[in-house]
């Protein structure tokens, strides 16, 4: 007996550990996710409720004393505890529900259009992330996305490839990414903080590895974050600059400021300014760099970057160097 509560109580504390953290649907960090938030409790209490009610009714009828038992063998029992009660519960659940998926968190067009426009874009195995600025200009980075907390966002999210998915459980439900279509969705975050997103449709050999980290800041910290992304990077004619450029990187990447000008990988001009390398891959220090250099394809099988395996030490140390500095 105490094996089984042991056991019991251990489920329960994985279940509400898998709760907690930065990948998690129930901890709601904005308005989306918070009427997730109350449409699981009010079906997973009620759910509850109801199975423990109809256990202790099968006990009862296989235990219990002959007056118990004949009670509920009683027919207006059986008609109004199997047809109507079932019946008023569910029409009541499924009006409830289309009122919460009808009541989003924030309008969607109309003079209440949200102000801050980013466009994601899945590829594989990484995200395209576009700030739209109201002139008209656009502000790219890659695998993070950033919005200022108590205001309206709209993402629209487009593919390169195939279907990914876009799920950031934080703040809202999962919502597929298709090539050649755009699909909206807003974000609304109520207090600062990093959540963890991830790609959540099969997309390929990497699928796992594409995640991406949102961050929710205050206003004013947001339009100062903005207005440093959309400058140019400083990164001086150094050596590793000389040597990112003689190795071809600038084919793929771009760096704002520099000859760099490549559309296929992720925008490097702010490398240094972000949480991860490769998607939540590896961590944004120079070890991870050299490591993403070396062997990229041992940690992101089958992603487009070449091998680099022709740089010298030093030169691969160059250009790790010079990555770094691209605050
Ligand atoms: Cu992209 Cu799975």
């Amino acid at each position: 007996m105490s094996a089984g509560r042991g056991l019991a109580g251990l489920g329960m504390a994985l279940f509400l550990t898998a709760c907690q953290g930065q990948q998690s649907a129930l901890s709601g960090g904005g308005a989306e996710s918070d009427r997730t938030l109350a449409l699981t409790v009010l079906l997973g209490v009620g759910g509850a409720i109801i199975f423990l009610l109809v256990a202790g009714a099968l006990l009862v009828a296989l235990r219990g004393p002959r007056r118990w038992r004949s009670f509920l063998s009683a027919h207006t029992l059986v008609v109004h505890g199997g047809i109507t009660f079932p019946a008023v519960v569910l029409s009541l659940l499924m009006i409830y529900s289309f009122a919460v998926l009808r009541a989003g968190p924030v309008p969607e067009s109309g003079p209440d259009e949200p102000s801050h426009v980013i466009r994601v874009e899945g590829l594989q195995w990484w995200w395209r992330v576009t700030y739209l600025q109201p002139d008209g200009s656009e502000i790219e980075t890659a695998n993070e996305i950033r919005i200022p907390v108590g205001e309206p966002v709209r993402l629209e999210l487009i593919s390169a490839d195939v279907i990914h998915s876009l799920w950031i459980p934080a703040y809202a439900g999962k919502l597929d990414m298709i090539p050649g279509h755009t699909n909206t969705l807003t974000l609304l975050a109520s207090e600062p903080g990093t959540v963890r997103g991830q790609c959540a449709e099969y997309c390929g050999g990497a699928h796992a590895l594409m995640a991406l980290s949102v961050t929710a800041m205050l206003p004013p910290s947001y339009e100062r974050w903005l207005a440093g992304q959309a400058e140019p990077s400083q990164p001086g004619e150094t050596t590793g600059h000389r040597a990112f450029l003689s190795a071809g990187c600038g084919g793929c990447h771009t760096i704002r400021g520099s000859p760099a000008r490549g559309r296929v990988g992720p925008d490097l001009t702010h490398l240094a300014s972000r949480p991860s390398l490769g998607a939540g891959t590896l961590e944004n220090d120079a070890a991870g760099l050299a490591r993403w250099l070396d062997d990229h394809h041992q940690v992101k099988p089958d992603n487009l970057m070449p091998d680099y395996d022709f740089l010298t030490a030093s030169e691969q140390a160059e250009i790790v160097t010079y990555l770094s500095e691209l605050e």
